[in-house]
């Protein structure tokens, strides 16, 4: 089958990686991608937010499948206008997809379904920030409404910051602080039938030992050795089905992947929030670990066949990626910068260790591959245990150079420690 993946980060590299390797995928696109997709798919340089472009662009491709990556193309109706065109689309309606664009939809579809999660108010006027803020006390969880970019959450002891934040948001969702590990659980689903995923475990924060600014994720890893073996039978009849089935019951039926961040606190599992598309650096590790060809799975999904999929099947390796980011980042990063060494990490650490690019481009010589974001790209390498996949993706990323980057040292650290 012929499939198009929208999108140009990491998440979409490891999408089209896994595509690239399916027996069933005879040809592979991807707009607009980046310089390490080119590798393995066709690039077209078309806007992933404009859907009248993407879908004429499947036409013409007479693709079987179109796989919307971001989260800001479906929140703006990207794979609706696919779907209008009659190509089958793995990604939520702009309707459903709200359940990630508006923190105070999705507060309320958890509300109505029973999906254990923190306590919290919607607040529009100064008053009811103050009254909100009181009411919680520090730490202080104040989320803006709206999409973000990951930068729309505050957790902070000092009042003031969250004030302020709250202010600067128009509406906002105040919530109760929740204490305890993080997990990001990922299922597929076609609206009523509900595939999960492996755990994952992400590291938002930008330096070691979980200090510094937040970010859209410095690494991760999966499994979770120290994760309870029922969590996911557990979250899937607690969160996800139930989720599923209020978007369905609504006349929204959610289909494409439910992404559940979670908190294991001491009193159960709660939702800190969900995400209607695959998490990213988190997908390339389960991808990494998923047997599976993956076209099938998503092209079920996108047509309502997932009862009949056949259990997916995982293979045994543990996998840990690492981010590279450029100097600054969060902060406005620097680009442009040339990136080397590529080619040592596919000569010495492939097959166990492979690169997945997100903000970088060619330069104009055809050849030199250059940073062009905040997340410039992730190693992510398999192993026996997550000792042996830290240690390959380590080695590979020591190879690679790119003047004023940044990474994480502790990535699964611990949990290979365990
Ligand atoms: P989000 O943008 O919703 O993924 O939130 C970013 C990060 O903020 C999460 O991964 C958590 O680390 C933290 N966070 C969000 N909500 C809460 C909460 N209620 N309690 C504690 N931490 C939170
Ligand atoms: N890794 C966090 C996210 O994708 O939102």
């Amino acid at each position: 089958m012929k499939v198009l993946v929208i999108g140009g980060g990491a998440r979409e590299h490891a999408l089209c990686r896994s595509l690239s390797l399916d027996p069933d995928v005879t040809a592979l696109h991807c707009a607009p991608g980046n310089a390490g997709i080119a590798e393995v798919a066709q690039l077209h340089p078309v806007d992933a937010m404009d859907g009248a472009a993407v879908a004429r662009l499947a036409t013409e491709l007479e693709a079987r499948l179109v796989v919307v990556g971001p989260e800001a193309p479906l929140v703006a109706g990207v794979a609706d206008a696919v779907r209008d065109a009659g190509i089958a689309c793995f990604g939520p309606s702009a309707e459903a997809a709200r359940l990630e664009g508006s923190k105070a939809f999705a507060k309320d579809v958890m509300a109505a379904a029973s999906v254990p999660t923190g306590r919290s108010y919607v607040c529009t006027t100064p008053e009811e920030i103050d009254k909100a803020l009181d009411a919680f006390g520090a730490p202080f969880v104040v989320k803006d409404d709206g999409l973000a970019a990951g930068k729309g959450v505050v957790v902070t002891d000092d009042i003031v910051a969250a004030r302020e934040h709250a202010l600067a948001c128009g509406r906002v969702v105040i919530e109760e602080f929740l204490d305890g590990p993080e997990v990001s659980l990922f299922a597929v689903t076609d609206g009523r039938t509900v595939l999960p995923l492996r755990p994952a475990q992400d590291f938002k924060r930008a330096l070691d030992g979980d200090e510094g600014p937040n970010t859209g994720g410095m690494g991760a890893y999966s499994p979770l050795p120290w994760a309870d073996p029922k969590l996911v039978d557990e979250v899937l009849e607690t969160v996800l089905q139930p989720t599923v089935d209020e978007l369905r019951r609504r006349g929204t039926p959610f289909a494409g992947l439910l992404y559940a961040g979670l908190a294991i606190t001491g009193r159960g599992v709660r939702v800190i929030e969900f995400n209607a598309r695959f998490g990213d650096p988190e997908t390339q590790v389960v991808l990494a670990r998923l047997r599976t060809p993956l076209a099938g799975v998503l092209l079920a999904a996108a047509e309502e066949r997932l009862a009949d999929q056949p259990s997916l099947v995982w293979r045994d390796d543990a996998a840990v990626t690492v981010v590279v980011a450029s100097h600054n980042y969060p902060g406005t990063p620097r680009t442009g910068d040339p990136i080397e060494g590529l080619a040592d990490v596919v000569a010495q650490d492939a097959p166990h260790a492979y690169v997945l690019h997100a903000g970088t481009r060619l330069a104009d010589d055809g050849s030199t591959v250059l940073s062009a974001g905040g997340r410039v790209l992730s190693v992510t390498a398999t192993g026996k245990d997550l000792g042996q996949a830290r240690e390959r993706a380590y080695a590979a990323v020591d190879r690679i150079r790119l003047d004023g980057s940044q990474h994480r040292t502790d990535i699964a650290r611990e949990a290979a420690e365990a």
